[in-house]
């Protein structure tokens, strides 16, 4: 596995996302069997890097984690588990409801990275930062970060955090470049700020692009793995693609140790 390594912390480049773990807007506890399975082995073939959302299941993706974690018998420390705080909640005391609800169901004491899920219009950014600060000094939470936010966003967020803000979190993928039109990639590369990309596989683009699906069939991996190769390859990009396959989980874990050659690499530029 390959590591970002900042702030002395070390990431894995792949993580693991949650999303339709234990459902989608609502629990779903018929799927509980299932969510069990994809987290367990998820866990078991070396993914350290979950994330999920109290969004997520209507927090139930949170209890599913958690109680998969434990009962794994691996050391927290072991672990990097990026939680977010959903838009309508970012009052200072409802930050910090949230934040003990989600710990409540993570069965946990400390998230190492907590984000802002979206920003929301005429949301008091200064308050909302204000929240988070103190969920950091009270041990609650290590990291701070954002998703969904613009470059504008980004900045006062930076300037608001006390402590170095960890991640952008945004859709970025062969298909989805708006990260970089807008700016937003090269402000988290040069200030040293993760870009956590989220929907990196795209499975509609990837079954209509012939090249990638030449390239992958030369390379003899899918291409899958080549559109989380291209992702990985770039400095302080980081990914967490979601699956429910085992097979599929592996090829993603071993995505982030690939090479792409400049010659391979034409067929992505745009
Ligand atoms: N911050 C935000 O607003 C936000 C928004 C969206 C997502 N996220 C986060 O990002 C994570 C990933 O995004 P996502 O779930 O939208 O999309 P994704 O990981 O790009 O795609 C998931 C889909 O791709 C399939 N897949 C994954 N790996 C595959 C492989 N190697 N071969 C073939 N199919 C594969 C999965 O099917 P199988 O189960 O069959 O493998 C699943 O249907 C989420 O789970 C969530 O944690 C954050």
């Amino acid at each position: 596995m390959r590591y970002e390594s900042l702030h002395n912390l070390r990431i894995p480049k792949i993580g693991f996302g949650t999303w339709t773990i234990g459902g989608k807007i609502c629990a779903d506890y018929a799927q509980d069997a299932r969510s069990l399975t994809a987290l367990r082995s998820a866990l078991e073939q070396g993914y350290t890097h979950f994330d999920t959302a109290e969004a997520y299941a209507a927090g139930h993706a949170e209890e599913l984690l958690g109680r998969v974690i434990r009962a794994s018998g691996l050391r927290r420390e072991a672990l990097f588990v990026t939680s977010k705080v959903s838009p309508e909640h970012l009052g200072y005391e409802d930050i910090r409801r949230s934040c003990e609800n989600s710990l409540r169901r993570l069965g946990m004491d400390y998230i190492d990275l907590y984000l802002i899920h979206w920003p929301r219009r005429g949301m008091n950014l200064a308050e909302a930062f204000r929240a988070l600060n103190k969920l950091v000094t009270d041990g609650k939470v290590r990291h701070l970060g954002v998703s969904n936010f613009n470059l504008k966003l980004l900045e006062e967020a930076v300037a608001l955090s006390d402590t170095t803000l960890l991640t952008n979190q945004v859709s970025y993928s062969l298909p989805d470049r708006t990260c970089v039109k807008n700016g937003v990639l090269a402000y988290c590369q040069e200030n040293d700020i993760l870009l956590t990309a989220y929907s990196p596989v795209k499975p509609r683009f990837i079954r209509g692009n012939k090249p990638l699906q030449a390239l992958a069939k030369r390379r003899g991996v899918t291409p899958q793995q080549i559109a989380l190769a291209w992702l990985v390859r770039q400095p302080r990009v980081i990914t967490i693609p979601m699956s429910f396959n085992p097979q599929h989980q592996a090829e993603n874990l071993a995505a982030a140790d690939m090479d792409l050659t400049e010659s391979e690499l034409i067929h992505f530029e745009k």
